[in-house]
């Protein structure tokens, strides 16, 4: 019951999760795209009003003329419109995703004894703490550079974050050291607009009401701190959805697969910045995709080994590896689980003969399953499987 509460759980969370995040970052790209497009007003009108840039657009069969204030209008409108909760409710639900799949479940999730052999308890502090202080070291960064480039900026964040990776993957399970460098650059993504993008408009507007010029700097810092965001958007996305992708978190060097990942992405991310500004910049996109290819061609897998003299173990000899160390959540009524994870079946001779390349591919070149090696397969185990899947 407790396990079949926990997928509801995880469904509804992850569906929400991708709704509320979809509405944030839809609108952290329409309003780049926005600033970046603006042009110059030509109508004096406008200019007298304070008008710095316009633009016109067409969609859904209506059209649209946003103009953009230089620091703000001198009348407050009634009505404004605020972008918050996108954000606040994909961090919410994110968290609250996390901690059902992870920190609920650290035993089988966090913990791999064969990267450290640490607690449970021990693995939800490393990744609470990662949260909370890659988010403090961010904005530490962010006020000592505020006036610096950058650039510069950039590649301190970065290197940053490629530390923490590297820390990660020797501390926790390849999935949850993803799962925990997205989680963390999300976090200071939904920071930057609870601590500092959303009190400095709240400043901006208080201070017109009571009739006073806002300060310029309340913009200059919101602005940079949702450039920010616009760049994270995407090596986030690749972190989120990574879990599924067994090749890449359970690499020897799985920091460095991160690193270069993340790195192709936030180039991707610069050439549509540059693009929406009129600059069209091949290099960046093609350094992306020279970055994936490198990864791809290094992770491939070897070539088979061509088998030794020796019989290979057949069918009947690794069954009882299978129903000793799989079946617990890969039958039909599983105990660990409430139904068979990723709706694999391993309960029958039949079931795994047609699931032979991915049980090897999980089991013996990737290492990850067991879950977390919950079941305690043994090295031994995993040679009989390699030899029983090469000699079919
Ligand atoms: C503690 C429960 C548990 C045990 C034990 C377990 N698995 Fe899994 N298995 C999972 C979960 C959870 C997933 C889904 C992983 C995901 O969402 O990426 C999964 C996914 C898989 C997949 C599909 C992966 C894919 O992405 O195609 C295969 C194949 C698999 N397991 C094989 C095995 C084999 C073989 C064993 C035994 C050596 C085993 N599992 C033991 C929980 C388990």
């Amino acid at each position: 019951m407790d396990a079949y509460l926990i997928e509801w759980g995880s469904l509804l969370l992850r569906w929400l999760h991708l709704i509320v995040g979809i509405a944030w970052i839809g609108s952290s790209f329409y309003f780049v795209w926005l600033d970046n497009s603006l042009k110059p007003p030509t109508d004096p009108a406008l200019k007298a009003k304070g008008v710095g840039g316009e633009l016109w657009a067409v969609h859904g069969g209506g059209f649209y003329n946003p103009q953009k204030y230089l620091v703000a209008p001198a009348h407050l409108p009634d009505e404004l419109h605020w972008f918050k909760w996108e954000s606040y409710s994909t961090w919410l639900s994110g968290f609250a995703l996390i901690s059902t799949l992870y920190y609920l479940q650290a035993g089988s999730y966090m913990v791999d004894p064969s990267v450290a052999a640490i607690s449970p308890g021990t693995a939800v502090a490393i990744g609470l703490g990662t949260l909370a202080g890659g988010w403090v070291v961010y904005d530490v960064l962010c006020r000592l550079l505020i006036n610096r480039s950058q650039l510069l900026f950039g590649i301190v964040y970065y290197a940053f974050v490629v530390a923490v990776a590297w820390a990660l993957t020797h501390l926790l399970s390849g999935r949850a050291a993803f799962i925990h460098v997205g989680a963390m650059i999300a976090t200071t993504m939904s920071g930057n607009v609870f601590f500092w993008i959303i009190p400095g408009q709240k400043r901006v507007v208080a201070a017109m009401q009571r009739g006073d010029t806002p300060d310029p700097m309340d913009g200059i810092r919101a602005k940079q701190r949702s450039y920010h965001n616009n760049y994270l958007t995407l090596p986030v996305l690749f972190c989120m959805i990574s879990n599924h992708y067994a090749f890449t978190y359970t690499h020897a060097h799985a920091w460095a697969v991160l690193a270069l990942i993340i790195l192709a992405a936030v180039l991707i991310r610069h050439f549509f910045n540059l693009r929406h500004k009129g600059a069209v910049r091949w290099e960046f996109p093609a350094a992306a995709i020279a970055i994936l290819a490198g990864v791809a061609v290094w992770l491939a897998p070897a070539p088979r080994v061509a088998s030794t003299g020796t019989a290979a173990p057949t069918l009947a000899d690794i069954q009882p590896i299978i129903n000793a160390r799989c079946t617990a959540c890969h039958a039909e009524k599983p105990t660990l689980m409430a139904s068979a994870p990723a709706g694999v079946l391993l309960d029958t001779p039949q079931r795994i003969e047609a699931q032979a390349q991915r049980i090897h591919d999980q089991t013996v070149k990737l290492k990850a399953m067991p879950l977390g090696n919950v079941t305690g397969i043994t090295d031994e185990e995993r040679m009989k499987i390699a030899g029983w899947f090469e000699g079919r």
